[in-house]
């Protein structure tokens, strides 16, 4: 991994905790692998970077990826919550139409806080709103909404088409579960982001936000550019949805996650 050498304490990271409580099935195989180094990418951002140092990394591959963001009990707690809601989805949520996985959209600002502290601490994490308010400056929209989201093997959804988004945001997901190879990890050509900007500069200029077609014409070239985005349960991955990605479908285990949407002032549409 590169060494950005931090300036900022461990322990000034508010999500961050000791580990991954569980025991990784991707360490007991010897090594990290799978998140661009391997395709000459290398978007892997230290426990301990900066604000401004991971913000660089999305800016220049248009993701970064930070292993061992959340661990221990912290980790189990949002597990747990995440688990519920999709198991119970609650009056205040808006449970989505996902095949045979499941989904469920929040508002951040409808989320019951005495129910799911810890969802809502780790996505109001000071650190992680920062993130948001450099890359987009005054105006930023910071985790309007939130997804849980369970992949399970087999799980067939259209996001799983290579595409951008149509509404350019900031994700931040986070993986609740092991990441390998099998469960369905995130795909994505790293610095694409800026082929998709330019794609839709004249549209969003004018105020129009493509179709999901249109969101799936690519240079042909691109596809061949792909990576998978693995990762031990806590790792977080940040990405600008100009990126060209898509999700993929698990075949050997299912792969629970959670993700916020960032937005910029200038971001199109209605979005609740
Ligand atoms: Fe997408």
């Amino acid at each position: 991994m590169r060494e950005r050498g931090s300036t900022r304490s461990p322990s000034d990271l508010p999500s961050r905790s000791t580990g991954p409580s569980v025991p990784s099935r991707l360490e007991d195989r010897g090594g990290r692998f799978g998140h661009g180094e391997a395709a000459g990418y290398d978007f892997s951002v230290p426990i301990g970077a900066t604000a401004a140092e991971v913000r660089s990394v999305v800016h220049e591959y248009g993701i970064a990826h930070m292993e061992g963001f959340l661990g221990g009990e912290r980790l189990d707690r949002l597990a747990a919550e995440c688990r519920s809601i999709l198991d119970e989805p609650p009056t205040w949520s808006h449970p989505e139409g996902y095949g045979l996985g499941a989904a469920v959209r929040l508002v951040r600002t409808q989320v019951d806080r005495a129910s799911f502290p810890t969802l809502l601490d780790v996505f109001e994490s000071p650190f992680l709103e920062e993130v948001v308010a450099l890359h987009y400056g005054p105006g930023y929209v910071f985790a309007e909404q939130i997804y849980v989201i369970l992949d399970i093997v087999g799980t067939q959804t259209i996001v799983q088409q290579l595409h951008y988004d149509k509404v350019q945001h900031l994700k931040l997901f986070v993986y609740l579960s092991d990441v390998g190879p099998g469960n369905g990890p995130f795909h994505c050509v790293p610095r694409s982001h800026t082929i998709s900007a330019q794609l839709q500069a004249d549209n969003r200029a004018n105020g129009i936000i493509a179709t999901d077609g249109e969101a799936r014409v690519l240079p042909p070239e691109v596809a061949g550019r792909q990576v998978a985005v693995l990762g031990g349960a806590g790792t977080l991955i940040l990405f600008d949805s100009d990126i060209v990605h898509r999700a993929s479908v698990p075949t050997d285990g299912d792969r629970l996650a959670v993700r916020s949407l960032n937005f910029g002032p200038h971001s199109l549409g209605s979005r609740l």
